[in-house]
Parts: structure tokens; sequence; C-alpha cells
């Protein structure tokens, strides 16, 4: 499936000198998407995952429709203030701040294999913050699955030697 025409670079978005990659032709697309979801849980599917964890909001686009491939359930990982139950948190660097992610304390059972899916690795800090917060409720961070992956930023680098999928590279 080729990708990469159905992702479109929106210049200066969403700051000056940024590059977005908008991934909505590609969602509209529907023998696209479901390549891409697919292709996504393919090198998981010998890899026993208990449970797909998707990252808001985009994270959530993918990772339902990787879950069902993988015949696993799925859990969110939210952004601070969204999940109704108690949860465990973290708070990771950006460029310019700080953001909060959450889970709900529940969310994996004791030593379940977990795949981490999300749309994008850039720096990677999102994903790293994700893989914390499993590590801290018990689960085992078995793999990452990402649709885009921006190598020059090195974002695998923060994500040690767990098995890492990428459909794009840029
Ligand atoms: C984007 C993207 C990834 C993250 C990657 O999400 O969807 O989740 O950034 O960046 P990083 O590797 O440098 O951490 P964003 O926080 O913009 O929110 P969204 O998914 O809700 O649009
Ligand atoms: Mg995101």
């Amino acid at each position: 499936m080729d990708y990469v025409s159905l992702i479109r670079d929106i210049p200066n978005f969403p700051k000056e000198g940024i590059i977005f990659k908008d991934i909505t032709p590609l969602l509209a697309n529907g023998p696209a998407l479901a390549a891409a979801v697919d292709d996504m849980a393919a090198p998981f599917k010998d890899k026993n995952i208990d449970l797909v964890v998707g990252i808001e909001s985009r994270g959530f686009i993918f990772g339902p429709g990787v879950a069902r491939e993988l015949g696993c359930g799925f859990a969110p990982v939210r952004k601070a203030g969204k999940l109704p139950y108690h949860t465990e948190s973290l708070t990771y660097d950006l460029e310019y701040g700080t953001d909060t992610l959450e889970i709900h304390v529940d969310a994996v059972v004791a030593d379940h294999r977990i795949l981490i899916v999300d749309d994008l690795l850039a720096t990677g800090g999102t994903a790293a913050a994700a893989g914390e917060l499993i590590a801290k409720i018990g689960g085992i961070v078995s793999g990452f699955s990402f649709v885009i992956e921006l190598d020059f930023l090195e974002g695998r680098e923060k994500l040690g030697s767990i098995p890492i999928s990428t459909l794009i590279h840029y």
C-alpha cells in the first residue's frame, strides 16, 4: 500500500516552521485504512499481546482496530483529567513546558503483555511516558506500533530495546 501518497504535508501547523503530517486522507480511504490497521498489527500477531493501549487522541483512531486484529482488548491512555476512575499519572517534558498522561490503575492485569499504539513517533516523549505508566501499574510493554516515525528526531532512542513497528519513515 502506498501510504506516503495519502499523507498530506501542512506547512506551518500547528506552529511556524513545522510541517504537519496530516493523516486524514489515509483515514478517508477505506482500503488504505484497513491495510494500515492490518500492517500495524501484523508484526505482533505471534507475540502473545494481551492488551492494546492507545494514546489520546490520534492513537484512539488506530488502537481499537489493531486490538480487534490481535483478538485482544483496548485501554486508553488519556490527557490529564479525562479518565473517571482512579488513575496513575505521569508528567513529562515537551519542547516548551510539560504534559500529563493518565491511565486507569486497573487498566492492565499484572504481567500482561501490552502493545502501545499511536499515529506518530516524533521525539518519543509521549510513547515513553505511556510505557512508563503501563510499567507503573504492572504491565509489560512488549511493543510499539506507529503509522509514522520522524527518524531525524530519534524518538526510538527513548523506547529502549522494545520492538517498534512503523509504516512510514520520514
Ligand atoms: C502527537 C502525536 C503523538 C505525539 C508524538 O500528539 O499524535 O501522540 O504528538 O510526539 P512525541 O513523540 O514528540 O511525544 P499530540 O500531543 O499533538 O496530541 P493529539 O494526538 O491529541 O493530536
Ligand atoms: Mg497524539
